[in-house]
């Protein structure tokens, strides 16, 4: 069965967008996961079919009403196993965990702001979980879409080459990923590092080890903080399993 998205918009010539081409494109004829497109313009009311009006308060910019909303959603659900994703710069950050927990269901439902967003009202009733690709403010909800439907596409089973190239990338295992290498063996009078020329596997396996901890260190603190705590809350936890076995045995 196909991971399957629904995505809710006022510009649904967008989709599938860079997603119809390469692995994902491929994909997608392939039918690994499928995708509909409801445009919210088909919900506006009146003769100019409506979906956004002046805030409440004064201010710039128009909101989505939360009526046109809701109809547009009762309309398009057709189960309630996959999550309902409002993209939105207030949204908790996009984590890998995240990604995996939405690629490893039967897909997503994702709604896409416009202008100054959306009526409160709509994401508190229906409980609508908020998610953010970034903390920078783009126009729209299409492209962070995108890159979400990105993200998890590509851990569809099938859809990349290979499952290790998965399991050794960065945030997989908490770390950044070590640095890479090709030919030629010699560029610009630099060498590649030795071990990864040796073929000796376990010394290759610790010096991308080392790297990744190394280049995370450097670059994010945060999930250097992170990784060192899970590591010494695992080396607790089998110190306890260890000790209960001992005392099992005597
Ligand atoms: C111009 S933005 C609205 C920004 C909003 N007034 C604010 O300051 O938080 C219009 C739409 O783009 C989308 N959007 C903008 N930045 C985003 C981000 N970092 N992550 C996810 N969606 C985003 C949301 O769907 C949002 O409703």
């Amino acid at each position: 069965m196909s991971w399957q998205v629904d995505v809710l918009t006022l510009f649904p010539e967008m989709f599938p967008g860079f997603l119809g081409m390469s692995l994902a494109g491929r994909a997608l004829k392939e039918q690994s996961w499928t995708l509909k497109t409801h445009a919210l313009r088909n919900y506006g009311l009146g003769r100019h079919l409506a979906v956004d009006d002046t805030p409440f308060g004064g201010g710039a910019g128009m909101v989505i009403r939360p009526d046109v909303l809701d109809t547009a959603l009762n309309d398009t659900l057709s189960d309630d196993e996959r999550p309902v994703l409002y993209l939105s710069p207030r949204g908790r950050l996009l984590q890998q965990s995240d990604v995996v927990r939405f690629a490893s269901g039967k897909g997503i439902y994702l709604i896409c702001g416009r202008y100054e967003g959306v009526d409160e009202r709509f994401l508190e009733n229906r409980q609508i979980e908020e998610v953010s690709i970034g903390d920078y403010v783009l126009s729209g909800g299409e492209p962070a879409a995108l890159v979400l439907m990105d993200s998890c596409i590509r851990l569809l089973p099938g859809v990349m080459g290979s499952d290790q190239s998965a399991d050794e990338e960065s945030f997989s295992n908490g770390l950044l990923e070590y640095p890479h290498y090709t030919k030629p063996a010699i560029w610009n009078d630099h060498a590649v590092p030795d071990v990864l020329l040796s073929g000796h596997h376990a010394a290759i396996a610790k010096w991308r080890q080392d790297q990744a901890e190394i280049i995370t260190r450097q670059r994010r603190p945060d999930l250097w903080h992170a990784y060192q705590n899970r590591l010494h809350i695992e080396n607790d936890h089998s110190h306890l399993d260890s000790d209960a076995t001992c005392q099992g045995k005597a």
